[in-house]
């Protein structure tokens, strides 16, 4: 009711002054909830996913850090889970951008809205959602529930160059640009929205560790070294493999060339349209290299990070 949202809106008022708060390279808020850094213009849709979120065991959820592989993920998933339900010319791939076809939680079907139309937000079942929120902090029904999980990390350097690109680029132009020193070292000091990465990703890998059927960890360079081996495996997690049939039509080999980055980055729809967000799709197809880190770190910046990364996985048993 409105009584109710005044008075929810109210109590975040108060409870956002109890946040630690930075602002980040690119400008924006961020405060510091759960243990992560929260992008101020999503906080509040947070707290709200994690209140009245309630997952179905049949639900799909990609839950990501930002700039691992998120679009592929996206594009990847919903062609695989719904083949069935268009024929291969007509996949919606070609008309619509991956994010708008599975859309996140906190950035747009919570955004000004703690109660939003999940039946009408998906357009196929079961329902293919996503999240940039660590493990830790999901609503309890996703972790409660038998819904699955998939997601996706990438080399830190990898990641941290697309980050900043991608900064760059949606940076409001009165905003002076950020040198590349600068935003390394936020970088490093865990200091971006949904940061530390490397607590993001530990999060996931142990969960899906311990609970390798409701959880698949995939790496972005392994998808990019074999798509088609990932592409079995998880159309085999999501209960949907790829048949004997299937197999000796090319099913799997389609649906990793509709998906690759040459011919998503290609479509109209791609090159031209705008998130919900007011993101241009084209901002989320960049170069989609692996060691693209090398043309822009220097040798000190390289090997502050490798201590780092030994330093945030020491006996974790993951590797990158
Ligand atoms: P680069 O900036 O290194 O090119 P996210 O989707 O999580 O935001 O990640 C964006 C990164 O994935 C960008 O990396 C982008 O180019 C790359 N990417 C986008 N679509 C891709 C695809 N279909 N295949 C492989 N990489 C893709």
């Amino acid at each position: 009711s409105h009584d109710a949202e005044v008075s929810w809106d109210d109590e975040f008022q108060q409870l956002v002054k109890t946040f630690p708060k930075v602002k980040s390279w690119a400008g924006n808020n961020l405060y510091f909830y759960q243990g992560f850094w929260c992008p101020a213009l999503v906080l509040k849709s947070v707290i709200s996913f994690q209140k009245h979120f309630q997952a179905l065991d049949s639900d799909v959820i990609i839950a990501t850090f930002t700039k691992c592989g998120t679009t592929w993920l996206k594009a990847l998933t919903f062609s695989t889970l719904y083949r069935n339900n268009f024929t291969k010319d007509e996949n919606p791939l070609f008309s619509f951008g991956p994010h708008e076809l599975v859309r996140i939680f906190e950035y747009d079907l919570y955004l000004n809205n703690p109660f939003p139309d999940l039946e009408n937000a998906s357009l196929y079942q079961p329902r293919l959602l996503s999240t940039h929120l660590p493990y830790a902090s999901l609503p309890t029904s996703i972790k409660d529930s038998n819904c699955r999980i998939i997601s996706i990390c990438r080399n830190p350097m990898d990641m941290f160059i697309s980050l900043w690109h991608f900064t760059e680029k949606l940076r409001e132009d009165k905003l002076e640009s950020v040198s590349l020193d600068e935003a390394f070292d936020k970088f490093c000091n865990g200091i971006y929205g949904f940061g530390p990465f490397f607590d993001h990703v530990l999060g996931y890998w142990k969960a899906s560790q311990e609970n390798p059927n409701k959880i698949l960890f995939l790496k972005y360079e392994a998808l990019k070294a074999d798509i088609n081996s990932h592409l079995k495996k998880l159309a085999m997690f999501l209960g949907v493999p790829f048949t004997e049939d299937e197999e000796k039509q090319g099913a799997v080999e389609e649906i990793a060339r509709n998906c690759s980055f040459d011919n998503l980055k290609e479509l109209e729809v791609n090159k031209k349209g705008l998130h919900s967000s007011g993101i241009p799709h084209t901002d989320f197809f960049r170069k989609a290299k692996v060691g693209d880190w090398s043309n822009y770190l220097t040798p000190s910046m390289v090997e502050r990070m490798e201590k780092l990364i030994q330093e945030k996985l020491d006996n974790s048993g993951f590797t990158f």
